[in-house]
């Protein structure tokens, strides 16, 4: 077994495991289908007793119709057979439902892993190749569900009870099949050991190609718009090369071993018909019984095929499920506290102890088996990462509106992340009404701040669907309330279905300006206790922007609120002003007070105010 295969094979049958642990929830219909299998095995293993009973008593010729009765054999014959082909009626749907609702648990499963993991995990983690594994490795284990449904109970069920009766007939033919057997299973397990990092290999080229058409449907425009469509599709026929060359080396190895291992098990009968033969002729065996041996060999046969059908999917599965297992096992680096919200419900106060902030820069498992990523070499120097945010303190009384300003890249956005945790930071403690964020359940922390982020997300749902999405229960006055409040009520009702309007892929596409008053309006319906807008404000022109701010500054009212601000104006009016450069806090005050500084915020603002304003 090689290395790679060694060190692989214990993950492997972990993950295997958790597979099979999935189908634990459904014990009945498991149990069901299990208990009909072997009742419909115990026939099959009955069928050549008669047969080879009838041929024994048949070779009397003449004489033998006194010794047994044709007529009940036949019959008995028949009715098992039909029977099985009931029972079989019957297991076929039960064991599909059983596994399908299974890969459905394990759907959700991943699925609920995806969405409770934290934003460090996501960053690491690329969209498409996410989708491949929540979609296509789940897929891949649909086969693995028959194995143990179905396959695995059979081939050792039948195995074991085909070797029974033979070494019932004669011990002699049973060593005999056992020596055909061995040679056999060696010869699978060594392919199989082969087969497995080869499996593996084929899948990451999947994921792989899968990205790449990810993020080619996600970035159609910039593709579009960089006209660079034929160098995107060159690149993806280079993966699906690339994932096409895997595949069939894999498979051309994975097909030559069944028909190597049925020649192998297949010169087993003419010595077992030689040995079985001559015993026969001298007298030592029933002819019928011959026959018996010969059935249950034949039949061994073809469950032998059946193994290497069986190990074939195995592996498949096994790094389809390890794939799998590695979203479903990635521990949850973010615990929320136990302590809830507190009862009153004034504006809270946010405060920053002394806190710096690296973002992780752990590659996850998902970043580090793409064989696309260009190996960095060796002698590549490990600097140091910069500081997010470096020693920054402040404090916020309840109901502040405060701004924060800084050149791009300052941090103002990783800023506003550590409140509600998205992110801990790696030094320093940040407290909201006192209380150190993580000791709060996260839950709790969230549902009382308010977001609006950087980027707006809608989903393809209804504007009211979007508006409510923080409180679904929400009445429709309350959406209509806060829309108008975020200066989105006018565009909405102009759409001919207003707010029952589709948006997204399915639906009409909206300005920049306008998602973002959606999303102001999303985050004012959960009624936070504290606001925080990152650049909420900068695709919007000037007029609207100012009633959003006199609309916004009702709403403030009680509520303690962050702002991103690349607007002059919209910094001017804030009772405090934090200015951050390079993750550091460098300027705090009022807009008087910072003028009169003649420093960063200065410099940033200079441009946007006339003569009048930069007089202090
Ligand atoms: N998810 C992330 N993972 C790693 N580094 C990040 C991540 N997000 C931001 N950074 C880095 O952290 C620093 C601060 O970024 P941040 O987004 O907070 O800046 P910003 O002040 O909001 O800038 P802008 O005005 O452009 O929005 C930058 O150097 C950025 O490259
Ligand atoms: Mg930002």
């Amino acid at each position: 077994m090689s290395d790679a295969a060694a060190s692989a094979a214990p993950g492997a049958l972990r993950a295997l495991w958790g597979v099979v642990k999935f189908l634990r929830r459904r014990p009945w219909m498991v149990a069901g289908s299990v208990g009909l299998l072997l009742v419909n095995i115990g026939i099959e293993l009955s069928l050549p007793q008669f047969l080879g009973n009838a041929i024994t008593h048949l070779g009397r010729g003449k004489g033998a119709a006194d010794s047994f009765s044709l007529f009940h054999l036949v019959a008995a014959f028949a009715g098992l057979v039909t029977l099985r082909a009931v029972i079989g009626l019957f297991l076929g749907p039960l064991r599909n439902t059983t596994a399908q609702q299974t890969l459905g648990d394990i759907r959700a499963a991943v699925y609920d892993a995806l969405q409770r993991q934290t934003f460090s995990w996501h960053d690491n983690a690329r969209t498409g190749e996410l989708i491949s594994r929540a979609s296509t490795d789940v897929f891949r284990l649909q086969d693995f569900m028959f194995v143990c449904l179905l396959f695995s109970v059979d081939v050792t069920a039948g195995l074991l009870g085909m070797l029974a009766y033979i070494f019932a007939l004669s011990a002699t033919l049973g060593w005999l099949a056992v020596a055909a057997m061995v040679p056999t299973v060696g010869a699978m397990a060594f392919f199989a050991a082969r087969l497995q990092p080869r499996w593996r290999k084929v899948h990451e080229q999947h994921s792989a190609m899968s990205t790449v058409i990810q993020e080619n449907i996600a970035g159609v425009r910039v593709v579009k718009a960089f006209a660079r469509e034929s160098a995107e599709i060159a690149k993806f026929r280079g993966k699906r090369d690339a994932f096409l060359a895997e595949m069939f080396r894999t498979v051309n190895y994975w097909a030559a071993r069944v028909p190597f291992a049925q020649f192998l098990f297949g010169l087993g009968v003419p010595l077992v018909l030689w040995v079985g033969g001559r015993q026969v002729i001298a007298g030592d065996m029933p002819l019928g019984d011959l026959a018996k041996a010969v059935f249950y060999l034949l039949a061994l046969g073809g469950r032998i095929g059946v193994i290497g059908q069986v190990t074939n999917i195995i592996q498949n599965a096994s790094s389809a499920a390890q794939r799998v297992h590695e979203i479903l096992n990635a521990p949850v680096t973010l615990q929320g506290g136990t302590r809830p919200w507190p009862t009153e419900s004034t504006a809270a106060t946010v405060r920053f102890e002394h806190v710096s902030f690296t973002y992780p820069s752990t590659p996850s498992l998902l970043v580090e088996n793409d064989a696309a990523e260009p190996p960095k070499p060796p002698d590549a120097p490990k600097t140091a990462r910069r500081l997010a945010l470096d020693d920054v303190s402040f404090d916020l009384v309840p109901g502040q509106t405060v701004a924060l300003g800084g050149p791009t890249g300052a941090g103002k956005s990783t800023l506003l992340s550590l409140i509600p945790r998205f992110y801990d930071p790696t030094a320093g403690r940040v407290l909201v009404a006192g209380v150190d964020v993580r000791e709060f359940d996260l839950r709790a922390l969230r549902r009382r701040i308010g977001n609006v982020f950087q980027e707006t997300f809608l989903f393809s749902a209804s504007i009211a669907d979007n508006i409510a999405f923080g409180r679904p229960d929400a009445a429709r006055e309350d959406i209509i309330r806060v829309a108008k409040a975020a200066r989105a009520h006018d565009f909405i009702s102009e759409l001919a279905q207003g707010y029952d309007t589709i948006i997204g892929e399915r639906g009409i596409s909206l300005s920049g300006g306008q998602r973002q008053r959606l999303a102001i309006a999303r985050a004012l319906l959960t009624d936070p206790r504290i606001i925080l807008l990152d650049d909420a404000t900068s695709a919007i022109d000037p007029k609207t922007e100012r009633e959003i701010r006199e609309a916004t500054a009702e709403l403030c009212l009680g509520r303690t609120t962050l702002i991103v601000a690349q607007r002059a104006s919209t910094v001017r009016n804030a009772s405090l002003i934090l200015v951050l450069k390079e993750g550091h806090l460098v300027e705090r005050g009022t807009h008087a007070e910072l003028l009169a500084q003649n420093g960063a915020y200065r410099d940033l603002f200079a441009t946007q105010l006339t003569e009048e304003e930069t007089r202090p």
